[in-house]
């Protein structure tokens, strides 16, 4: 992260830190077309994309956020061109690498939802070790959604459930809505209030279908890497002057 201040350092007076949400997600969208309007190409917008991430990450921590969750890669994502692919996959790898020694300082706890397994083998050593060596730490929960899609994640969790079933160790009447929850990959972060999503689009992309039943939503026309502190700012005004009903009057 850079040395540098960064403006809107502290909470901004008009927002109640008391109301702040307690689980932010965000689906970063709009790199590609960033690059495009610089005359760059796409891979620039995604690496441009990183610091952005990186200091929303910090901006959360600083104003009181207690829980980040990003989009990084979607099932969906394999198919874009093999270049990028592969570019993405090396990024994730190289910014993990780079930037665990400050999450340790930064008392990130960084965790990943997806099907790792189906990632390069030495991302996905990158990704257990940074999982392993910052467990403990507690200032903030950083989760990054890589190979994640929200009806694979369903269907991975009604396997298990189902043959929870079948080998008698469970009965269909206790499945409920907290036993499912556990079953998901986000079993270890609360259900997002907030969902941010940049570039203008106006759907969830398979991204947290189940999690997001009461997540307000924040559409914003900025693109992913110009996603700064002011951008966070407006969203989080907006949310605040939201009524979360949740179904009652
Ligand atoms: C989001 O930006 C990053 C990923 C999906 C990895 P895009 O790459 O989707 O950028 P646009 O939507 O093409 O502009
Ligand atoms: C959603 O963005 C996935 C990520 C941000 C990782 P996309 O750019 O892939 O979504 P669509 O294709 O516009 O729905
Ligand atoms: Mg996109």
């Amino acid at each position: 992260m850079t040395a540098k201040p960064t403006a809107l350092q502290e909470l901004p007076a008009d927002l109640d830190r008391y109301r702040l949400p307690k689980h932010v997600a965000v689906i970063m969208d709009g790199n590609g077309r960033w690059a495009k309007r610089q005359g760059l190409p796409r891979i620039m917008g995604h690496r441009r994309g990183v610091d952005v991430l990186k200091d929303l990450l910090r901006c959360c921590k600083d104003w009181g956020v207690p829980a980040l969750t990003a989009y990084a890669f979607s099932t969906e994502n394999w198919g874009r061109p093999l270049e990028e692919v592969d570019f993405l996959m090396m990024l994730f790898e190289r910014v993990l690498r780079r930037e665990l020694q400050e999450m340790m300082q930064e008392n990130v706890q960084i965790q990943f939802v997806g099907n790792l397994s189906a990632l390069p083998q030495s991302l996905q050593d990158e990704i257990e070790r940074s999982v392993n060596d910052t467990k403990q730490n507690r200032g903030i929960q950083f989760t990054v959604a890589t190979n994640y899609g929200g009806r694979q994640e369903i269907l991975q969790a009604c396997q298990a459930i189902a043959s929870a079933v079948q080998q008698g160790k469970l009965q269909p009447e206790e499945i409920d809505e907290e036993l499912f929850s556990r079953h998901l990959y986000t079993a270890h972060v609360g259900d997002p209030d907030l969902l941010i999503r940049t570039s203008g689009e106006m759907r969830l992309s398979n991204f947290l279908l189940w999690q997001m039943a009461y997540a307000e939503m924040y559409i914003t026309e900025a693109l992913w890497p110009d996603f700064d502190r002011a951008e966070f700012h407006r969203a989080l005004c907006a949310y605040q002057q939201r009524d979360r009903r949740f179904g009652k009057v």
